[in-house]
């Protein structure tokens, strides 16, 4: 587990805003996002559906329409600043500094190409044009992702494939020009938890293997727990809290935390309890008190801990009055 003094960030996110444009008028998607990892680190980003976790991915390798978003802040990867990169760099960044694997593999996949073209592809791209080294690389990417029989799976179709064994071939694309931040959006919520396991175990021995930095999209805080070393909770298009997964945890200071984790059932959760639910309170960032409210700084907790200002100590969780 990394400390605060051993920790040098290779991506640092800074007051990052991102406006969609809409037929409505432009959407604030994200607000004032503050973030850094370090390299070999694991983010976990949870948050409720809509809360801009992907936005935040995606923005990372400027992967939103650039006709319709608006970028604000500073976005600064091992020396390069993304946001001011030009349309014509984007793809020299993408794959060999920060890549991105998404929920299902089979829309990152060509279906009416080999999953050998496909790696290969993507191995050539990092610059390896001799064909022997490139199918050689492509064996000892799918070994390293735990596939079995690699020399099969280049000859087979993405169809061919079950679901944990797809997003296997989708990682070691991603790897495939060893990205020094990898964003996963999601990446085994279609997963079976025993093949969820498998693809967690294999990325967190990636990130100590190669030093490559995580960023961990989820909606399950039990994954959080397991795979992650910081985590930062969102809440309409902010993070209201994060810092070392231990501490947040063991001691949720702000109140929507504190619901997200009161939510997680566990073993010794009383049968026929009413579901919990979280108070939400948000103003769109127009300073009336939501927790959402742009003017908020964050509190350190503790080294590793930060809370938005102003946030009670009191973890506020509603009960719904549905029996579960
Ligand atoms: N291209 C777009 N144009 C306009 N609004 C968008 C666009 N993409 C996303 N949004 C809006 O931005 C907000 C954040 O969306 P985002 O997909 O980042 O959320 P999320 O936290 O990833 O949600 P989920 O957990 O459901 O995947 C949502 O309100 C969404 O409707
Ligand atoms: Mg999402």
């Amino acid at each position: 587990m990394t400390t605060t003094h051993e920790r040098v960030p290779i991506l640092s996110i800074s007051d990052l805003s991102v406006d969609y444009e809409t037929d409505y008028g432009p959407f604030s998607a994200l607000r004032g996002i503050t973030l850094d990892v370090a390299p070999g680190e694991i983010l976990g980003l949870v948050g409720e559906s809509g809360c801009g976790k992907s936005t935040l991915g995606r923005s990372l390798l400027r992967l939103n329409d650039e006709a319709s978003t608006r970028y604000q802040g500073s976005i600064h990867l091992d020396g390069t600043e993304v946001l001011s990169l030009k349309d014509t760099s984007l793809p020299s960044l993408r794959g060999s500094e920060i890549a991105m694997i998404f929920q299902d593999p089979l829309r990152s996949l060509n279906p009416v190409f080999t999953i050998g073209t496909q790696l290969k592809n993507a191995i050539s791209l990092g610059g390896i044009t001799d064909k022997r080294k490139v199918h050689a690389e492509s064996i000892s990417l799918l070994e390293r992702v735990g596939l079995d029989d690699p020399e099969r799976r280049l000859r087979q179709y993405p169809h061919q494939l079950s679901g944990g064994q797809r997003q296997r071939v989708v990682i070691a694309i991603a790897l495939a020009q060893s990205p020094k931040v990898l964003v996963a959006d999601e990446p085994t919520t279609a997963l079976d938890v025993t093949t969820q396991k498998q693809i967690l175990k294999l990325l967190r021995q990636l990130c100590t293997d190669t030093g490559m930095a995580l960023i961990f999209v989820t909606h399950d805080l039990a994954v959080v727990w397991q795979l992650c070393d910081r985590v930062a909770v969102m809440y309409f298009g902010i993070v209201i809290e994060h810092g070392a997964v231990e501490d947040i945890f063991d001691a949720p200071v702000h109140p929507y935390t504190g619901g997200l984790l009161a939510a997680v059932p566990s073993l010794e959760t009383e049968k026929g309890r009413p579901l919990a639910t979280i108070e939400r309170r948000h103003d769109g960032g127009q300073g009336g008190g939501g927790w959402d409210d742009d003017s908020a700084e964050f509190d350190a907790v503790s080294p590793n801990h930060f809370v938005r200002k102003a946030q009670t100590s009191r973890v506020d969780v509603e009960r719904s009055s549905n029996d579960c």
